[in-house]
Formats: structure tokens, C-alpha cells, sequence
């Protein structure tokens, strides 16, 4: 079993970008992570995109193979149609999607409070930083399929 953990923009800055707020590791310690905590024959593919028609390509990848995401759409969250309207075709086709952030943006800026995504998302998890992401994991793990 494969799970995609997609990450879209600036988050291949992680480790050096506001720490405060994101703090000090990077995504190759995030894939550490999930590698060491995922069940026996999952498979971690986790992938970052600054780039908005990439990730929205790979959602479309997550429906043609039916495999499972979990999504830090980063700053698209909050305005991004495209990315939402391809989220939307993985969860109708019955697979989950879970939305993950490692702040909790709701305790942020303003405009942090929308996430175009939340509403078609399978769940959402924010605020425990790369522990998201571990908790989106275990909750694909449960989901019945
Ligand atoms: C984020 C929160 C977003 O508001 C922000 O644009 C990010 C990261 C998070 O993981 O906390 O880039 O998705």
C-alpha cells in the first residue's frame, strides 16, 4: 500500500523558514518520520511542488491509481479553486484525502481562516506540527476501505 504526502508551496524551505512558526526540521526528516511510524507495507511517497498544475497533476495520479493522500496544500489552502476541484475528484472516487498543516492556521492571520479545501477534505488536522501529518497517517490507516 502506497500513500502520497504532498506538500505545495515554500514548504521545500522548511528548516530554515520562520522557524518560530514551523520549526527546525526539514522534509527529509519529515520522511524519516513517517518511514519509521508507517505499518508494515506502506509506502511513503512524499513529494513537494511549488508549483500548482504539479500538484494538482499528482491529485489527478491519486485518483487513476487509488491511492490515498495526505495533503499540505500550504498557501493554496487558501485560495486555490484548481487545487480544491482536483481534491474533490479524489474524495468522490472514495479515496481519502486528509488536509494537513503543521501550524494551526486558524490561530494565524485572517486570511489563514479560510481553507478552500476543508470542505470536499475527507478530515483535517492542524497544529501539532510534523505530528500532522503522523496523525493523518494513522487515520488513513483506519479508515475501511
Ligand atoms: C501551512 C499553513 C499555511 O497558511 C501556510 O501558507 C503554509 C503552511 C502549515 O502547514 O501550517 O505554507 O499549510
Amino acid at each position: 500500500k502506497n500513500v502520497l504526502v504532498l506538500n505545495g508551496p515554500n514548504l521545500g524551505r522548511l528548516g530554515s523558514r520562520e522557524p518560530d512558526v514551523y520549526g527546525n526540521q526539514d522534509l527529509p526528516a519529515l520522511r524519516v518520520l513517517l518511514e519509521a511510524e508507517a505499518p508494515e507495507g506502506t509506502t511513503i511517497d512524499l513529494r513537494q511542488t511549488d508549483d500548482e498544475g504539479t500538484l494538482i497533476g499528482w491529485l489527478h495520479e491519486a485518483v487513476d491509481t487509488a491511492t490515498p493522500v495526505i495533503l499540505n496544500p500550504a498557501a493554496f489552502t487558501h485560495y486555490s479553486y484548481g487545487l480544491r476541484d482536483a481534491a474533490a475528484l479524489v474524495t468522490k472516487a472514495g479515496i481519502p484525502l486528509v488536509e494537513v498543516h503543521i501550524s494551526n492556521p486558524h490561530a494565524r492571520e485572517e486570511f489563514r481562516h479560510t481553507s478552500v479545501i476543508s470542505g470536499i477534505a475527507t478530515g483535517v488536522i492542524a497544529g501539532f506540527g510534523f505530528d500532522s501529518y503522523l496523525l493523518a497517517l494513522v487515520a488513513v490507516g483506519r479508515i475501511k476501505s
